[in-house]
C-alpha cells in the first residue's frame, strides 16, 4: 500500500485549530478508499517556537521537511513576533528553498457559499489565480540606509527574473489550455516602468507561442474594480507576487470569505515538497474560541490529494463542502452558522460518508 509522508505545520493561533479538522478529513479519506495511507509528523514551529528559541524553525528544518512528500500548514503569526519576521523566516523560507515558484489559489464561488456582488451566479466567479511565488516583489532585495536618523533611506526592489517570469507563465498557459479557459495577465506597465512592461513583453512572446488559448492583460487597478463588477471575465489568471496576493484576498470577499479561501504551494517538478495551506492567517481575534472555519483547511486538503495522485477524492472534498453550505445547518458564525470548528469537520467526515 502507498504511504504519503505528510510533514504538518499547524503554526499560530487558529491554525492548530483548523488543521486538526483537516487531519480528521484526510484520516477519514485514506481509510475510506483503503489503497493509500497517510503518515502524519508533526513540527512545532511558529511564534511560539520563536518566543522560546529566537527562531522560527531549527537550522535544519529545511532539511527535514525535504524528505517529505507534501507540508500542510495552518497559519503563522502572533502578536509579539514582527510579522515580518514570522512570515519570512517560516512561510517564505519553505515557498523558496523548495523552489515553490506556483501558488495556485482557486478564487470559485461554491454551491451555497454567500456573494456579496448582487446578481452573480455560481458560474460567473470561477477563476484559477497562478500567482507568482518565488521573486517578484517579495524577493527580500533592498536596504535600510542611515537607520534612525534622519537621513533614512529605504529601498525595497522587486526582482522579476526572465526565467522566474516565463516559468509561471508557462504553468498558467499550460492550466488556460488544459481547461480550455483564457489567460489573463496582471500588470501595471504604465507605472512600473521596468518589471511591469517585462512581464508584459514575456507574455505576449508566450501568447504567440499559445496561440490556441484566449489571453486577456488587465492594469491591476482596473482588475479589481473588473472583479467586482463582470467577475465572470476572469478565468485563468496570471499575476506577480504582490498583485496575485492582493487580488486573491478580494477574490476571497467575493467567492465566500477567508473561511473558503485555499492555495496550494507547488514544486511542479517535484524535486521538492509542494506545501499546501488555507489563504488566511492565525486569526488572533478569535483563537482559541473553537469557531474558526475549517473549509479553507479541508479545501487545501483537497488540493493536497489531488497533489498526491487522488484527484477523484480532492473532487469529493469539494463536493462535500457545496453539500455542507447547501444544507447550511453545520456552519461557523463567519458564514453565518453557530457550530464550532470540531463540528464542521465531523459534518465533512459525515458527507464524505454518505456518497
Ligand atoms: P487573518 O486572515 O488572520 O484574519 C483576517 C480576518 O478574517 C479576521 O477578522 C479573522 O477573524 C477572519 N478569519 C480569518 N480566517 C478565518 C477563518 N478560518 N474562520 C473565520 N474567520 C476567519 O489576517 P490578519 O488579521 O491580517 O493577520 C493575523 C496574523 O496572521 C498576522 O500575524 C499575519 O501576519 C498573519 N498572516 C499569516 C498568513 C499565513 O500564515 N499564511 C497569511 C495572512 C496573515
Ligand atoms: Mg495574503
Amino acid at each position: 500500500m502507498k504511504t504519503h509522508k505528510v510533514a504538518l505545520i499547524p503554526g499560530d493561533g487558529i491554525g492548530p485549530e483548523v488543521i486538526a479538522e483537516g487531519i480528521k478529513v484526510l484520516d477519514a479519506v485514506a481509510a475510506y478508499d483503503g489503497g493509500f495511507s497517510l503518515e502524519f509528523t508533526e513540527f512545532p514551529w511558529g511564534c511560539e517556537h520563536y518566543l522560546r528559541t529566537g527562531e522560527m524553525m531549527p537550522a535544519d528544518g529545511i532539511d527535514t521537511l525535504s524528505h517529505f512528500d507534501a507540508i500542510f500548514l495552518g497559519a503563522v503569526g502572533y502578536p509579539g513576533v514582527p510579522d515580518h519576521v514570522s512570515l519570512r523566516d517560516l512561510l517564505l523560507r519553505i515557498r523558496h528553498d523548495f523552489d515553490e515558484y506556483v501558488n495556485v489559489r482557486p478564487v470559485r464561488l461554491l454551491r451555497g457559499a454567500p456573494c456579496p456582488i448582487k446578481g452573480v451566479s455560481q458560474a460567473d466567479v470561477d477563476m484559477t489565480f497562478i500567482r507568482e511565488n518565488s521573486e517578484g516583489e517579495y524577493a527580500g532585495n533592498g536596504a535600510w540606509l542611515y537607520r534612525g536618523t534622519s537621513r533614512e533611506v529605504v529601498i525595497q526592489d522587486g526582482v522579476f527574473s526572465r526565467y522566474g517570469t516565463e516559468r509561471v507563465m508557462r504553468y498558467a498557459f499550460e492550466l488556460a489550455r488544459s481547461k480550455h479557459q483564457s489567460l489573463t495577465s496582471i500588470s501595471k506597465g504604465n507605472a512600473l516602468n521596468y518589471s511591469m512592461v517585462f512581464w508584459d513583453q514575456i507574455f505576449d512572446e508566450l501568447s504567440q507561442e499559445y496561440a490556441d488559448v484566449e489571453t486577456h492583460s488587465y492594469l491591476v487597478d482596473a482588475a479589481s474594480m473588473l472583479m467586482v463588477r463582470d467577475p465572470a471575465r476572469f478565468q485563468v489568471v496570471v499575476a506577480s507576487n504582490l498583485f496575485g496576493d492582493i487580488l486573491t484576498d478580494l477574490g476571497a470577499a467575493i467567492a465566500g470569505g477567508m473561511g473558503l479561501a485555499a492555495g496550494a504551494n507547488l514544486n511542479p517538478e517535484r524535486v521538492f515538497p509542494s506545501m499546501f495551506e488555507p489563504v488566511h492567517g492565525s486569526a488572533p481575534d478569535i483563537a482559541g474560541r473553537g469557531i474558526a472555519n475549517p473549509l479553507a483547511t479541508v479545501w487545501s486538503a483537497s488540493q493536497l490529494l489531488d497533489h498526491l495522485g487522488h484527484p477523484q477524492w480532492g473532487a469529493r472534498l469539494i463536493d462535500a463542502i457545496e453539500r455542507l453550505l447547501v444544507e447550511a445547518k453545520t456552519l461557523t458564525p463567519d458564514l453565518g452558522g453557530t457550530a464550532s470548528t470540531q463540528r464542521v469537520g465531523d459534518a465533512v467526515v459525515r458527507l464524505l460518508a454518505n456518497d
